[in-house]
């Protein structure tokens, strides 16, 4: 069986070369500011989970910096997953002469992405591992975990309910979902909590062209009815904001253990 893991970059990739979605401090660079700032609210944003000993898979680490909150936090081995450039990004496809265009400039960008989880890797000094893959076919032999983390993400693939199934069959403990509250739904948070009614919107609009790389405004509600059909009963959610480049915007956190198996 070929080995599941990326190997870390011969040569350290350059800070200009990287794209950051999360603030970091990194040894030797100082502060490196990304598009979330999440060094003082990571652990609300994984909503309390105790990483201690646990073996962990953060789902689309981008930069890493979630997997390096889980090691410091004394996970006992975390992976990260996420795209390379030889994958395609669930993009929206508009019937439009954009999104060829776009679909090449994802694919750089995913590059720039991985970059920042080689350099800040290094300068962390951390032994978390990278497996390049689409979350609804990671690698067999990557394993089992106790904690899988979909940090954002789920709002950003055509299936997410798939990618849930497929990633919790590896879970044993307990799986963490943040996602967005979109602050002008209210309705629909109404309507999927209050009334028991587990729906989600489908946001791309073919009048705008817009968004074009996010899927579903889901509500917790929803998120909660997935995991408990696949086998996980809420334990918590949590409410908070976190900041995104000069704004504060509200999500959600879910945090749910396995129940039954199959
Ligand atoms: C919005 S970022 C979330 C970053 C981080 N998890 C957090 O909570 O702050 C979404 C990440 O998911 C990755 N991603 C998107 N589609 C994916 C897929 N199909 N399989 C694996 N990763 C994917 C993207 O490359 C990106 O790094």
């Amino acid at each position: 069986m070929s080995e599941p893991f990326a190997s870390p970059p011969t040569e350290l990739p350059a800070l200009s070369d990287c794209s950051f979605y999360h603030t970091m401090d990194l040894p030797g660079y100082g502060l490196v500011e990304g598009e979330w700032d999440l060094r003082r609210t990571a652990d609300v944003y994984l909503g309390h989970v105790n990483f201690a000993g646990k073996r962990v898979l953060d789902v689309g680490t981008t930069d890493g910096f979630l997997c390096f909150y889980a090691e410091q936090q004394g996970a006992y081995e975390v992976v990260g997953v996420d795209l390379s450039p030889a994958h395609a990004w669930d993009t929206v496809p508009f019937a439009d002469e954009t999104t060829m265009r776009e679909s090449s400039q994802f694919q750089a960008g995913i590059a720039r992405l991985n970059n920042s989880f080689w350099l800040s890797h290094r300068l962390l000094g951390s032994k978390a591992k990278l497996v390049y893959a689409d979350v609804y076919s990671i690698p067999r032999a990557v394993g089992e975990f106790d904690i899988a983390i979909f940090g954002a993400i789920l709002l950003h693939l055509r299936d997410p309910f798939l990618a849930l199934q497929r990633v919790s069959s590896r879970v044993r403990e307990t799986v963490v979902v943040v996602d967005l509250l979109w602050p002008r739904k209210l309705l629909l948070y109404l309507a999927s909590g209050l009334l028991r009614r587990p729906i989600v919107e489908f946001l791309p609009d073919p009048a705008t062209k817009q968004p074009r790389e996010t899927w579903w405004a889901i509500p917790p509600s929803t998120v909660k009815r997935w995991l408990a059909v696949l086998g996980f009963e809420a334990q918590r959610t949590l409410y908070h904001r976190q900041r995104h480049r000069q704004r504060w915007h509200w999500l959600y956190t879910v945090v749910a253990r396995r129940v039954r198996t199959l």
